[in-house]
């Protein structure tokens, strides 16, 4: 648990959105550096961002339907474009045909609708005059690297990342979560590569500079130092995530189509129950899902995105007992099945759908009540002789301990099935 952030854990689901420049290219948001072009070929977006479907009403509602409790959105991605009015720099959202701060209408709407806000905040700025060409920088392949180097100092750019994420803290209320993106030490030996990290943004101070704006704000861990938590992205852990052997709090980021920003022709959509194993795949390990969607570049969400969050709220509104506020288990599943637990009730997801009859290990004599929890319909409960040997219309018995919960044939039309067992108090 994040001590001074308790309702993290809790909430288990957000909304993340990649918006800014690179939406209206529409080929992911790395086009500016994967194309390698300059910030005046890339300008062309800063011209025409144009954003008249952009309401984020719509996007809060979204969220708040698909069962997601907080969102984190793009302030400033690696293009160094920003959403917001900031004071520092020119290229930001009331520049362009937009013509507004658009962060101050998302933070607004987020807590209009009771999500709680989040910034993501890049710490890369492939527009800043002084952040130096380094091996991931669009620039990276010039035959001029040393000469668009010379004037530029990283110590005016740490300022400047600096001043930045201090307008960000101070202009718009409380801020309850911060995701910093990212520091990539360097691994290479030629120096040409540079990796940049906790030196050259001075992460000790910086973090100490949030800490003391935003006391109770939950801070992502990728400034090379340790923050509230640890973010895998785009994978599942195999288990709770570890730090020197012990569990901490964890959130995997995910996309619905392997792109973070729009990206027009990826077809490659996860399903829905997918998404929603993802989500009680994570929460069983004792993790959140922070989902992204990209919104296009008018600014609303891609209808397949709509689709999906409609689905997953769909399944939400029946089944989100097994997720606020659950975490792992200490009994073992079933094969494909995951366990989440809070307090004494125990909530078996089933990935695949037996035949009659699910037998949970462990589980005889521990169960007081059992449930649907779709349609809150009793479930029967026995447990075999461990002894019974099977015969042509007598199933074997089950090792002793183990407890046998009978199903109906037909599956619960639903993404995920849950029971819902109540355990026995242990006093
Ligand atoms: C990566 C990518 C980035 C994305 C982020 C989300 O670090 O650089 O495009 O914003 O992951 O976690």
């Amino acid at each position: 648990m994040i001590e001074h952030a308790p309702w993290f854990e809790e909430a288990r689901l957000g909304m993340f959105v990649h918006w800014g420049l690179y939406a209206p290219a529409a080929r992911h948001e790395w086009v500016m550096n994967r194309e390698e072009m300059t910030v005046e070929e890339y300008s062309r977006f800063f011209r025409h961002f144009e954003p008249d479907l952009y309401d984020a009403r719509e996007w809060a509602r979204a969220a708040r339907e698909a069962g997601m409790k907080y969102a984190v959105l793009t302030a400033k991605h690696h293009d160094g474009f920003c959403l917001w009015d900031s004071a520092l720099t020119d290229y930001k959202a009331p520049n362009t045909p937009a013509g507004r701060d658009l962060l101050r209408e998302y933070v607004n709407a987020m807590r209009d609708e009771g999500l709680r806000v989040g910034f993501y905040y890049s710490l890369l700025d492939w527009h800043h005059p002084d952040f130096t060409v380094d091996g991931v920088h669009p620039q990276r392949n010039a035959s001029n690297v040393e000469e668009l180097n010379a004037g530029r100092d990283m110590a005016r750019y740490r300022e400047y990342l600096h001043g930045q994420v201090r307008e960000l803290l101070t202009s718009y209320g409380q801020i309850d979560y911060l995701f910093f993106d990212f520091s990539y030490a360097d691994p290479n030996p030629h120096s040409f590569w540079g990796g940049k990290g906790r030196k050259e943004w001075d992460s000790e101070a910086l973090l100490a500079m949030v800490r003391e704006l935003q006391p109770s704000i939950v801070v992502n861990d990728r400034l090379e130092i340790p923050g509230d938590l640890v973010t895998p992205e785009q994978y599942q852990p195999a288990g709770p995530m570890l730090v020197d052997g012990k569990p901490v709090t964890w959130e995997a980021c995910q996309t619905l189509n392997g792109s973070w920003g729009y990206d027009r022709d990826n077809t490659n959509f996860k399903p829905v129950d997918l998404l929603i194993r993802m989500l009680v795949d994570g929460v069983s390990k004792g993790g959140n899902l922070l989902l992204n969607v990209g919104p296009t570049g008018r600014g609303n969400l891609d209808p397949r995105a709509t689709d999906s969050l409609a689905g997953i709220g769909k399944w939400m509104r029946l089944h989100s007992r097994s997720i606020y506020g659950a975490g792992p288990s200490d009994l073992v599943p079933p094969p494909d099945a995951r366990y989440t637990q809070r307090g004494n009730r125990l909530y078996v997801h089933l990935f695949a759908w037996p035949f009659e009859f699910v037998h949970l290990p462990g589980l005889g004599g521990k169960v007081e009540y059992a449930q649907l929890l779709n349609d809150g319909s009793e479930l029967m409960l026995k447990e075999s002789n461990p002894d019974q040997e099977a015969t042509t219309i007598v199933p074997g018995g089950q090792p002793a301990g183990t407890l046998t919960i009978k199903l109906p044939v037909q599956r619960p039309d639903v993404a995920v099935p849950v029971l819902e067992l109540f355990l026995k108090d242990q006093a």
